[in-house]
């Protein structure tokens, strides 16, 4: 343990466009994440959720603020493949089969292995051992028989689950996901927050994860952080203190319902604020 965040944020302000038309996408924003907390963003549609990870994966860079992974820039993390990101819009190469979309990732990152350590050296942090099996998480994905398919040929719901079955593959130290599940049927939902929650619990992976679901962000996080809009902001961190795994029962409960009432009245309030 060094004591590193694995993800901070600081006073970050993102502004796209210029002059009466610019759009504060982001304003005085704040986050620290511990190594190994599973976080989830909620907040209405445009309040900067995405760009937040985008920020975080290195994609943007913030007008001012800073941000660090592990202690290095989200440039230096991305380089050296310590942040895995699944985005809104799942990215898939269409000329290649589901297969080798989910298996090129982890072969690059084994070429990265050298600038891995060389960043892990900076960041204390040990490069992982290698990736799991991605026939098998993608037959647990219930992918198993389109492996030799391309994208083209599949549903949404299917080529996200690629996506998603890629980001696993590569054991990040901090994984970025954008409403991963939202476009999912129930079941397909449920058994991929399980296999989510199984690869956080077994390779103290960092998640920050996006979702438009309370039912969700409670299921899964250990810290849900609500966001309102105009500027985009965090509004508040609410700690999710219920035992794990949280399947079952213990959804019903009073206690996990009293956790959903409290997400939904922060999230009326900042809608409200927002629409004054
Ligand atoms: N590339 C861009 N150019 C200009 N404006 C942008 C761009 N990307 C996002 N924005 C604006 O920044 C704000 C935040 O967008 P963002 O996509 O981060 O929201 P979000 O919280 O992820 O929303 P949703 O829940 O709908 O996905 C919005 O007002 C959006 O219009
Ligand atoms: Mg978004």
């Amino acid at each position: 343990m060094t004591g590193t965040p694995a993800v901070e944020v600081r006073s970050v302000r993102m502004v796209y466009g210029s002059g009466p038309s610019a759009t504060f996408a982001l304003d005085d924003v704040g986050l620290t994440v511990e190594p190994g907390r599973f976080v989830a963003l909620i907040g209405p549609s445009g309040c900067g959720k995405s760009t937040l990870l985008r920020l975080v994966a290195g994609l943007e860079q913030p007008e001012r603020g800073d941000i660090r992974v592990h202690g290095v820039t989200p440039a230096e993390a991305c380089a050296a493949k310590l942040i895995g990101l699944v985005p809104q819009s799942p990215a898939l190469l269409p000329w290649m089969s589901v297969l080798r979309n989910v298996t090129l990732p982890q072969k690059v990152n084994r070429r990265a292995a050298a600038r891995r350590a060389r960043i892990a050296g900076l960041t204390g942090r040990q490069p992982p051992a290698a990736g799991p099996d991605m026939r098998e998480l993608l037959r647990r994905a219930g992918l198993g028989d389109v492996a030799r398919k391309l994208p083209g040929q599949l549903s949404g719901g299917m080529r996200q689950r690629v996506a998603i079955v890629r980001a696993f593959g590569l054991r990040p130290d901090v994984l970025v996901m954008d409403e991963p599940f939202s476009a999912l049927d129930e079941f397909t939902r449920e058994s991929l927050q399980d296999q989510l929650l199984d690869l956080w619990e077994e390779s103290e992976t960092t998640v920050l994860f996006v979702t438009h679901s309370v039912t969700e962000a409670v299921r899964l996080a250990d810290t849900v952080v609500v966001m309102a809009s105009g500027p985009g902001r965090i509004v508040e961190g609410i700690e999710v203190d219920l035992p794990r795994p949280r399947r079952g029962q213990l959804l019903g409960e009073r206690r996990f319902h009293a956790y959903e009432d409290l997400i939904r009245d922060r999230l009326r309030r900042a809608w409200h604020h927002d629409a004054a």
